[in-house]
């Protein structure tokens, strides 16, 4: 696995004339538009690049985009791989250990899901302070000791000071946000009201089907990790005629963009560039 992620980290950084991304994007179901504010963007799609995926989810378009983004040298995810796509845990993390290889120290993950939490509401942005895996844990197997522990810490999994710069733009610029419990389950069906119910009460605030996965592995390899849900459905009391669609999904993921892209880009402009490159 250790020469593929080298060879797909070689083959990238040739794309991007050789320059080190240090922060790294993973756009969820309808966030992709995010991408779209990354200047003088180099776009490679995954078909382009070797021992890649290829997305299949919808709302996710398959390119990766290097640009600058808040005055940083940033790298896009336009699109994930999912467990539900048929993909092995190897397979959904394998672009993280590729931006490892890349000099990628900063991860910032997002997704679409649903509120759990009552006071939750559709078009809520939520700062991921916390998570829950119902997902495999991707590191299972033999650990690659070139990049972490066989046993990593998740403590802190979501980096404080990435939160409260979040929090302290959010305040400026009055943006209402919510913190809260993540918690992944593998899809693709939706849950049913009692896996919702059960999901709040074992102390989950929303709900989707992803990022848990990547944000593992990051950690693993020591980056520092920021993520953001776009609450897309209120996963609680549902009206008679109500059924969840991933087409409303998108449409209220896409919704948020503009809020979610401005904070992202005002949290980059504030990380300080780090001293040290390993490579
Ligand atoms: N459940 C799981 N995944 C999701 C949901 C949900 O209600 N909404 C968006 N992604």
């Amino acid at each position: 696995m250790l020469t593929k992620y080298k060879e797909t980290a070689a083959y990238i950084s040739r794309r991007i004339h050789g320059e080190t991304p240090e922060t790294a994007i993973i756009l969820g179901s309808g966030l992709g538009l995010l991408a779209d504010k990354i200047e003088q963007p180099i776009v490679i799609p995954y078909t382009e690049i070797p021992h890649f995926m290829h997305s299949t989810a919808m709302g996710h378009r398959g390119n990766l985009i290097f640009g600058t983004l808040g005055g940083k040298k940033v790298l896009a995810m336009q699109g994930r791989f999912h467990y539900y796509e048929g993909y092995g845990m190897q397979e959904v993390t394998y672009p993280v250990r590729v931006m490892y290889f890349l000099g990628v120290r900063n991860l910032f993950v997002s997704n679409a899901a649903g509120g759990v939490n009552f006071n939750y509401r559709i078009g809520d942005l939520m700062i991921i302070r916390d998570h829950i895996n119902l997902l495999p844990n991707p590191l299972i197997g033999k650990n690659i000791d070139e990049i972490g522990l066989r046993f990593p810490d998740m403590t802190r999994p979501y980096d404080l000071p990435l939160i409260a710069a979040a929090e302290a733009i959010a305040a400026a610029a009055g943006i209402r946000l919510q913190k809260g419990v993540y918690l992944a389950g593998s899809g693709p069906s939706y849950e049913t009201p009692a896996e919702y119910a059960f999901f709040r009460m074992i102390g989950a605030d929303a709900v989707g089907m992803s990022t848990i996965p990547e944000v593992i592995v990051a950690r693993h390899a020591g980056m520092r990790v920021f993520g953001m849900s776009v609450i897309t459905n209120e996963a609680c009391e549902f009206p008679p005629d109500y059924v969840n669609s991933g087409d409303d999904v998108i449409k209220a993921a896409a919704a948020a963009t503009e809020t979610m892209s401005f904070l992202f880009t005002k949290i980059i402009e504030q990380i300080a560039p780090s001293p040290v490159h390993c490579a």
